[in-house]
């Protein structure tokens, strides 16, 4: 009995420890660039991914500092249009940098 025990014990020990790298990594770095194309969707209902102008201004491959001055920008409603306003209200300075990763490295077409 006292055997059996031990050795499911070592067994459950085992299974954690082999499971301990896969576990989803806490907090979120700044410029994440996997969350940034994660939050991306939205953005690209209007906003060409190609980086071609189709009445809506391209967003891609701008240096990631312009990228969240503008959104900053519009947070603090200093820049005009109430979409990207309330957009821009909506993510923390986290996926605000995350998308500005993204968005930065991708190239117009
Ligand atoms: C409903 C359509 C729509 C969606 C969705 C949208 N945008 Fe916009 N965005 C606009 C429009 C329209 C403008 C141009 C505003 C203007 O010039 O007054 C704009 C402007 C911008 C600009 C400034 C571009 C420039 O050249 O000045 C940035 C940066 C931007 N959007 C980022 C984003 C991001 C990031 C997302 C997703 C989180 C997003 N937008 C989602 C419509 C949209």
């Amino acid at each position: 009995m006292r055997r059996t025990r031990a050795t499911s014990c070592l067994v459950a020990a085992t299974a954690l420890l082999a499971l301990l790298p896969f576990a989803p990594k806490i907090g979120v770095a700044a410029g994440d660039r996997a969350l940034g194309e994660y939050l991306s969707s939205e953005c690209v209902t209007c906003h060409q991914l190609s980086g071609r102008y189709q009445g809506i201004p391209p967003i891609v491959g701008w240096p990631e500092a312009s990228f969240v001055e503008i959104m900053d920008e519009y947070r603090a409603k200093r820049r005009d249009n109430p979409v990207m306003q309330t957009i821009a209200g909506k993510f923390s300075k986290e996926e605000i940098a995350a998308l500005a990763a993204y968005f930065g490295n991708l190239k117009s077409k």
